[in-house]
């Protein structure tokens, strides 16, 4: 089994986390894409969705999916979407594909996160895929040498410009032992629209697909 056929059983589960008669959000990345496939079976069994990029809101269109504005609808129950990096407590590193900013957005405004992956995606510790942060362009120069001050190595996404017309910088070299800290701190130093740690957003469910099969996580559940 392939990487994508792993994305794809991770994709295809999460079916059953979708409510029937009711909105949800959808993530952005090649395994939510498989999800978005998966989706259009079901499409008349919900309302419709909200999309976390421009890239996910076409592709949606593209299955005949109803795609809403966040300030269209009143809440969302489930939102899925992928990951770069999950650790055992499904907290995540995300934007590898710089959808950061409406990923967390989206995922604060469900009632759960599902998150979806192939398990080469499970690791101990965050911090050995690069972080994205999404920044302001003029503090980019500030928020680089803040960001040395924090031990990181940040690098500007060159030729990339978010959804929501600002930069990214992929910080390399962070060992992110306490992510709810550093969630905390970046958000803290003025530039910083969004970083890609989900930790205060970490997901409930983790579906990792993988060649032995379907490994599911719910370490907050007892
Ligand atoms: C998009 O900005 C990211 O957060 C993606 O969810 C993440 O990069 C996972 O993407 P893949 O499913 O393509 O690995």
């Amino acid at each position: 089994m392939d990487q994508n056929e792993m994305k794809r059983q991770a994709a295809e589960a999460a079916l059953e986390y979708v409510e029937v008669g009711t909105y949800i959000g959808v993530g952005t990345g090649s395994t939510a894409n498989l999800f978005i496939d998966a989706l259009a079976t079901v499409k008349g069994k919900i309302e419709g969705t909200v999309a976390s990029s421009v890239a996910t809101a076409e592709r949606l269109k593209s299955h005949g999916i109803p795609v809403f504005e966040l300030n269209e609808v009143d809440g969302l129950s489930v939102y899925v979407d992928g990951a770069d990096e999950a650790n055992p407590n499904l907290q995540l590193i995300k934007g590898g594909g710089g959808a950061l900013t409406r990923e967390k957005i989206v995922a604060a405004a469900s009632k759960r996160f599902i998150c979806i992956a192939d398990d080469t995606k499970l690791v101990d510790v965050l911090g050995t895929f690069p972080l994205p942060i999404e920044v302001i362009p003029m503090a980019r120069s500030f928020i680089a040498r803040e960001i040395v001050k924090l031990g990181g190595d940040p690098y500007l996404r060159e030729g990339f410009t978010t959804d929501n017309g600002n930069l990214i910088l992929d910080v390399h070299g962070l060992h992110i032992n306490q992510p709810d800290v550093l969630e905390g701190t970046l958000n803290n130093i003025p530039g910083i629209v969004t970083n890609g740690i989900f930790s205060k957003q970490r997901a409930e469910v983790g579906l990792f697909g993988s060649t032995d099969g379907l490994k599911v996580l719910k370490p907050y559940e007892h």
